[in-house]
């Protein structure tokens, strides 16, 4: 009898950490290898977040919390969803998690039989599937295309729906795309769920505040109010205010949801960590100016990454709306040779051969359900961002 349960074969390792723990270890070996892979920002978390914490310590509250939150943390998020999205929950419809990653997790752990299906837009964060495959479910990837910024057309959705569908999966911004859907492609996608009322949406709003020149960001209830009663809303601290490593998520919707997710958090982790909790009320009632500053830097990088990835051979990169991600096509170097006499074949090898030959690690997009293509991530500064692509350009040119 195997020890280890049968569900771990249906369940992968995260490619972006395999590919972060390489680049770690031809570091070690002393090889220059810039790293493209981080999913986080390079930006410390502001000082009034981290006095808040350190004032939380002093004060003593460094006890359990209720198991969704502190109800000065939830009362800050209902107040968010208000002010931000046009959105009134009351604060009783909100659950904080240990991060957006155990929200997730708890949603589809209180909503999924096997069998059930659940729509993932390809290309997608690579969580969300194996989540599901862990919880029982079934997940069904309809594809997007380059020449629409990988966004999901209603086509599309309408063709991925079946009878067992419980949930779409919509990220806006997209963690690997980048791409951010307006109000009206929301609508094209929320008419088609209309004629479905028993599909819930799982909004994964994650990047809610990286987006670029004027974009003016949506979530989907707050464009169909008439699917507020089937919409988990998903959001958290980690991106937008540079707290990664102090794992808050939250999430707003029906109370009868919530409570499931409550009762499944209560028997897994209980409140996430007070003084993080209370490090996230001031993030989110506290100066917001930070948020602005960074994605001028983002900006900035984006623009420089997409215009020097353009001029590669072989390469193509649209121009993304939102989060700190490109996803290049390399379809244009599938078939030639690379420096080390290997014929690339797929985007796999590309990656591979790519960080051989001129030590630029990136995550190959297969690993995210779409290619041949390729994520960078340009949460990383100016100076090394125009570096990696001068021997991304450099590796391209010299295959032949
Ligand atoms: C799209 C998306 N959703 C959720 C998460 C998880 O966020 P957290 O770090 O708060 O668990 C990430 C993190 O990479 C992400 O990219």
């Amino acid at each position: 009898m195997a020890f280890l349960a049968d569900i771990l074969s249906r369940v992968q390792p995260s490619a972006t950490i395999a590919v972060a723990q390489k680049a770690r270890e031809l570091k070690a070996q002393g090889r220059d290898v810039i790293s493209l892979g981080a999913g986080e920002p390079d930006f410390d978390t502001p000082d009034n977040i981290k006095d808040a914490a350190k004032a939380a310590i002093d004060r003593g509250e460094t006890k359990y919390t209720p198991v969704a939150g502190i109800p000065e943390l939830r009362k800050a998020i209902a107040e968010k969803f208000s002010r931000e999205n046009g959105l009134d929950y009351d604060w009783q419809q909100v659950i904080v998690g240990t991060g957006g990653k155990q929200i997730l997790f708890n949603a589809f752990m209180a909503t999924l039989n096997p069998g059930d299906e659940v729509i993932i837009p390809a290309p997608y964060w690579v969580s969300y599937p194996e989540m599901v495959a862990i919880c029982g479910g079934e997940s069904v990837f309809p594809e997007t295309h380059l020449e629409d910024n990988f966004k999901l057309r209603p086509e599309a959705l309408e063709a991925a729906i079946t009878g067992k569908t419980k949930w779409l999966v919509f990220n806006s911004p997209s963690n690997p795309s980048g791409a951010a859907y307006t109000k009206d492609e929301i609508k094209a996608l929320t008419d088609v769920l209309m004629r479905h009322p028993n599909i819930w949406v799982l909004t994964d709003d994650m990047y809610e505040h990286l987006v670029y020149r004027g974009f003016v960001y949506h979530t989907p209830a707050q464009v169909e109010p008439g699917l507020k009663d089937r919409t988990l809303t998903m959001n958290g601290v980690s991106k937008a205010y540079s707290m990664t490593g102090w794992r808050i998520g939250y999430a707003a919707g029906p109370k009868s949801l919530v409570k499931a997710m409550e009762t499944i958090q209560s028997q897994q982790t209980s409140g996430p960590a007070s003084i993080s909790q209370w490090a996230a009320v001031e993030a989110l009632t506290g100066p917001q100016d930070f948020i602005e500053k960074n994605k001028a830097i983002f900006q900035g990088r984006r623009d420089l990454v997409v215009s020097m990835l353009n001029q590669a051979n072989g390469l193509t990169c649209p121009t993304p709306e939102g989060a700190f991600y490109v996803y290049p096509s390399c379809a244009g170097l599938i078939g030639k040779t690379a420096p080390s006499g290997k014929v690339i074949e797929t985007d796999e090898d590309f990656v591979t051969e790519l960080l051989d030959a001129e030590g630029v690690a990136v995550v190959h997009g297969s690993a995210f359900g779409l290619g041949p293509n390729f994520r960078i991530s340009y949460a990383t500064s100016e100076e090394a961002l125009t570096e990696a692509c001068t021997r991304i350009q450099r590796f391209c040119g010299n295959c032949k």
